[in-house]
This record gives structure tokens, C-alpha cells and sequence, in this order.
């Protein structure tokens, strides 16, 4: 039986980093209510050069030099993004491209800021099914660029920046190990859409719009369809929140992600936060916060990891994977 383990992580973020106060120039707001209502006390914020693909491109080689591979080990991406840096061809294809690959294939997936963990899964898959043996899985965002700079209910929430991951599929009894993907659980349901959504697209504007959003609304959700999901996912594995080392939830409110870790009955110390720096980063923060903890040796072989996602859509899902 093939199993995907994962082989090394790698990150990328924007050089300039735009702090609450920064902010209280631009709109109405301030770094006391920024803090208490989301945990977030910086991001970083692509600048003119830095692009979706570009940081993806740093956050990748990053995770292939950690695994001891070349690109050209490489025969499967998926990108997961919402800010692609064109309709198309797709950023994981410019990203191919960029990495000197020109064999496999590579391809986009969008579901928001659930994009990783659906990302994952779906490298997960075509590993086992034989059809490619190490695959690249990138979360990689530039949200600077929809946002509504005059909404201070959504400009103030969001940051830039690329988290990547490197998955090898390996048959159980040619190596004796025992890591790898032991579960996961997708969801989506689109009746939730009009409460966070862009308001453009190449099929409809022709613009790429603004991203739009009843916060209220979301948090609301939120609690409930994370800690769902993820219970699936523990009967699914025969496993309790005790067994969980790390949880690795989407950095999207420190609100959202305390109350999640409460309800399950996950330790507050075995849960990894970057929202504080980050921001939500879409896409892109359950790999970032990955690579935060990986490389500061909180994440260690042999733990059990707990990834969880919810977004727009709505979407959500959960993964649990023996490091
Ligand atoms: N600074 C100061 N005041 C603000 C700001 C701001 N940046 N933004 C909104 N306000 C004001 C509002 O105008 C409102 O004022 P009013 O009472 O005079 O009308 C007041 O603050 C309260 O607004 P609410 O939206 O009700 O505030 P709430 O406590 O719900 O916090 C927040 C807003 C932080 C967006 C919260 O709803 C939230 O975290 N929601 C989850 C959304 C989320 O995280 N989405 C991320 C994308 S989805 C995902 O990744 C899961």
C-alpha cells in the first residue's frame, strides 16, 4: 500500500511588513481593536515585483532543498490560490515553468482559504493512485491585491505570502516507515456564498473585484463546522484530541482558532498560531505556520498533526497526518 509522507516544508513571505498602526492612517480603526478582535499584529504585504508565482517559487525551493531533492525529482504541483497571477495558464504551470520542470503536469486549485488542505488531499490521491511519486503542494496568496483598501472590516485582516510542502509517495514494507497522510475529510457548501465572495471575475465583470465580507456571519460558522469536520476525521483515524502533537489550524481570527481548540479539547500549547504575524494569508497559512514550527523544532518526526481549514464557499476540511 502507497502511502504520501511528507519529505520537507518550505515558506516565503513579502519583504515589507505593515504593522496595526499602519493602518490607522489609512482608515478609521486602531491597533487595540485590531488585536482583540482578530490576534493580528502584523503582515507582510506584497510589494510591486513580488507576485503569487514569485513567492510560491521561494517557498518551493525551499521545501525541495529541505527534502535533499532536485526540481527535477518533482512530477506533480498543485497550487492552491484564490490570486493566481493570471486567469490563465495556471500559476502552478508558470511555476513548472520557473523551477525548470518540463515533465509531469501541475495545475491550480481554488478553494480559498481551505485551498491547502483540499490541495493536499488531492496530492494525496494521485500519489496513491501511482499516477506521480512526489508531488509539490503550495498554498500561496496574494490577497493585497483584492482587498478593499477604504473597508476597514476587511482591508485590516488580510496578508501576502506562500507556504509549500513536499509529499513522497512510499510503499509501506520498502522502507519500514510509518508516517504519511492517514486521513482526510473535504467539505463545501455554496449556500454560504454571498457571505464571503469577490465581487468580479473574467466571466462576469471582467474585473477581478474586491473581496467582500459579513464577518459576523462567518465567525458564526465557523466554530461549529471546523470542530465537525474534524471529529469525522478523528473516528475516521481512531483517534482522540488527546493523541493529537500539533494542531496546525488556518490562521484566519485567534478568536476562531482558540474557541475551535477549546470545543475539541486540544491544549492550548500544542497549538501552532502565526495569525499574530501573518494575518490570514488564505491559501497560504496552514503551510507558513507548518514551516514556522518545523523549522523552530516543535513539529518532529513520528507526530501526529492535525490541519484544519475553513473559507470561502463555504469550504472546509480537516487532515491528519503522521509527520
Ligand atoms: N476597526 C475599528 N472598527 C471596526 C473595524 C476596524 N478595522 N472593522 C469593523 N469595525 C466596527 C464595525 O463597523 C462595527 O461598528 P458598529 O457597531 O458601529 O457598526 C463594529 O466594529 C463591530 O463590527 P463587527 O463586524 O460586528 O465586529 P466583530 O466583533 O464581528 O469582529 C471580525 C469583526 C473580526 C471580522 C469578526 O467578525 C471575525 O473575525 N469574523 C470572522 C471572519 C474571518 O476571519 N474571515 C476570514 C476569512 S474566512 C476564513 O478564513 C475562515
Amino acid at each position: 500500500q502507497i502511502r504520501s509522507v511528507v519529505r520537507g516544508t518550505g515558506s516565503a513571505l513579502p519583504e515589507r511588513v505593515m504593522r496595526n498602526q499602519d493602518f490607522e492612517g489609512i482608515v478609521e480603526t486602531s491597533d487595540e481593536w485590531i488585536r482583540q478582535r482578530t490576534g493580528i499584529v502584523a503582515r507582510h504585504i506584497a510589494g510591486e515585483h513580488e507576485t503569487t508565482v514569485s513567492l510560491a517559487e521561494e517557498a518551493a525551493r525551499r521545501a525541495i532543498a529541505a527534502s535533499g531533492l532536485e526540481p527535477a525529482d518533482i512530477d506533480l504541483i498543485v497550487l492552491a490560490t484564490a490570486t493566481p497571477n493570471n486567469t490563465f495558464p495556471a500559476s502552478a504551470v508558470q511555476l513548472q515553468h520557473r523551477l525548470g520542470i518540463a515533465h509531469g503536469f501541475a495545475f491550480d486549485l481554488q478553494a480559498v482559504c481551505s485551498g491547502f488542505v483540499y490541495a493536499l488531499t488531492t496530492a494525496d490521491l494521485y500519489l496513491k493512485s501511482g499516477m506521480a511519486r512526489r508531488a509539490l503542494v503550495i498554498g500561496a496568496e496574494t490577497f493585497s491585491r483584492i482587498l478593499d483598501w477604504e473597508d476597514r472590516s476587511t482591508c485590516v485582516l488580510f496578508g501576502d505570502g506562500a507556504g509549500a510542502l513536499v509529499l513522497e509517495a512510499t510503499e509501506g514494507a520498502a522502507t519500514g516507515e510509518d508516517g504519511g497522510i492517514i486521513v482526510s475529510r473535504l467539505r463545501s457548501n455554496g449556500s454560504h456564498q454571498s457571505k464571503l465572495y469577490v465581487d468580479g471575475g473574467p466571466s462576469t465583470t471582467g474585473t477581478i473585484g474586491k473581496l467582500r465580507m459579513e464577518g459576523r456571519e462567518v465567525f458564526k460558522h465557523a466554530v461549529g463546522m471546523i470542530t465537525d469536520v474534524i471529529e469525522d476525521s478523528f473516528a475516521a483515524a481512531a483517534v482522540t484530541a488527546d493523541d493529537i502533537d500539533w494542531f496546525v489550524p488556518h490562521q484566519a481570527n485567534r478568536r476562531i482558532i482558540d474557541a475551535s481548540a477549546k470545543k475539541l479539547g486540544i491544549a492550548p500549547e500544542k497549538v501552532v498560531v502565526t495569525v499574530d504575524r501573518h494575518g490570514n494569508t488564505s491559501a497560504a497559512s496552514i503551510p507558513l505556520a507548518l514551516d514556522v514550527a518545523v523549522r523552530d523544532g516543535r513539529i518532529k518526526r513520528g507526530d501526529l498533526v492535525l490541519l484544519e481549514a475553513m473559507g470561502g464557499g463555504f469550504t472546509w476540511g480537516a487532515v491528519l497526518i503522521r509527520w
